[in-house]
């Protein structure tokens, strides 16, 4: 028996992790963790020596070595614990830059990013998300980041989300054939949370080459998230939605919108009408 303390601790806990986005604990498929032996995820990718900011020397910033305490018995040291290091940042952000910058057209680019390792969500997803749609469309929409059916299909925006975000588009007379959809990460955070500003940068130069191979006449940022990125601003989304806006990403100079991303509409129906103007906006934008 759980005495009231242990409960409540252990409530806690659950409590902690469904708010961290901790929203499974086991998958349909078993995953052998352990095939991966004792390799970090992206552990194949290797940073260039010139791109890695320098740091110290390990021994600069090791403590100094006290005197063994005669008599005491030596702890017995535990095996190292399993690291995971990141990639180092900029250079994963400047591999990229090379690697997306070399991809002549979508399908080059959706294979360099099949090759990629820089980006460790990888680590945790079970597959590339890269676009759904058209490869060259007039409106390009890009949201957050993969969820979990997308990253079961290997398609953005193909979940209860995408679906809304289907009737969104075709109320406005666009379908499939019209418009590219992708995310500003092409793998899905754990747990479905908000990518982190380094992921998103990492996967950045991809994002500005893939708009430059679609060649939209207009982008549409979907939620908070993708605006910020995009528009580089820290305004929320009720400040940014709804403006259209000449920018340049990349080498492309393009006219962007933000609207409300379809999952919150899903959350929040009463703000449809906010989307619906939105869209109204888009279509007189791309003049019909
Ligand atoms: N939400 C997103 O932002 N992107 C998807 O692909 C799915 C849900």
């Amino acid at each position: 028996m759980l005495d009231k303390a242990r409960t409540a601790e252990l409530t806690a806990l659950l409590a902690w992790y469904r708010d961290v986005g901790v929203d499974q604990a086991v998958e349909d498929a078993p995953t052998d963790w352990l095939a991966r032996g004792n390799l970090p995820p992206g552990h194949a990718f290797r940073a260039s020596a010139e791109a890695a900011p320098q740091l110290p020397p390990r021994e600069a910033v090791r403590a100094t070595p006290t005197a063994p305490i005669p008599g005491a018995q030596t702890p017995q040291l535990a095996a190292p614990r399993r690291q995971f290091p990141a990639a180092v940042p900029d250079a994963a952000v400047m591999a990229a830059r090379t690697a997306a910058r070399d991809a002549a057209t979508l399908e080059e680019l959706g294979a360099t990013l099949a090759r990629f390792d820089g980006c460790s969500l990888k680590a945790t997803a079970k597959n590339l998300c890269f676009y759904r749609g058209a490869p060259k469309a007039r409106v390009m929409l890009i949201g957050e980041a993969p969820g979990r059916d997308e990253d079961l299909e290997g398609k953005p925006f193909v979940g209860r989300a995408g679906q809304l975000l289907d009737k969104m588009l075709a109320a406005v007379q666009l379908g499939e054939s019209d418009v590219h959809i992708t995310n500003i990460v092409y793998w899905r955070p754990p747990g479905n949370r908000t990518p982190t500003p380094q992921e998103a940068q990492v996967c950045r130069p991809f994002l500005e080459r893939q708009i430059e191979l679609v060649a939209p006449e207009l982008i549409v940022l979907l939620g908070g998230a993708a605006a910020k990125h995009v528009l580089d601003v820290t305004d929320g989304i009720m400040r940014i939605r709804g403006k259209l806006r000449d920018i340049e990403i990349g080498s492309v100079r393009v006219r962007a919108i933000a609207t409300l991303h379809p999952a919150y509409l899903l959350r929040t129906p009463a703000a449809k009408r906010l989307a619906w103007r939105d869209l109204l906006t888009l279509k007189s934008a791309l003049g019909a």
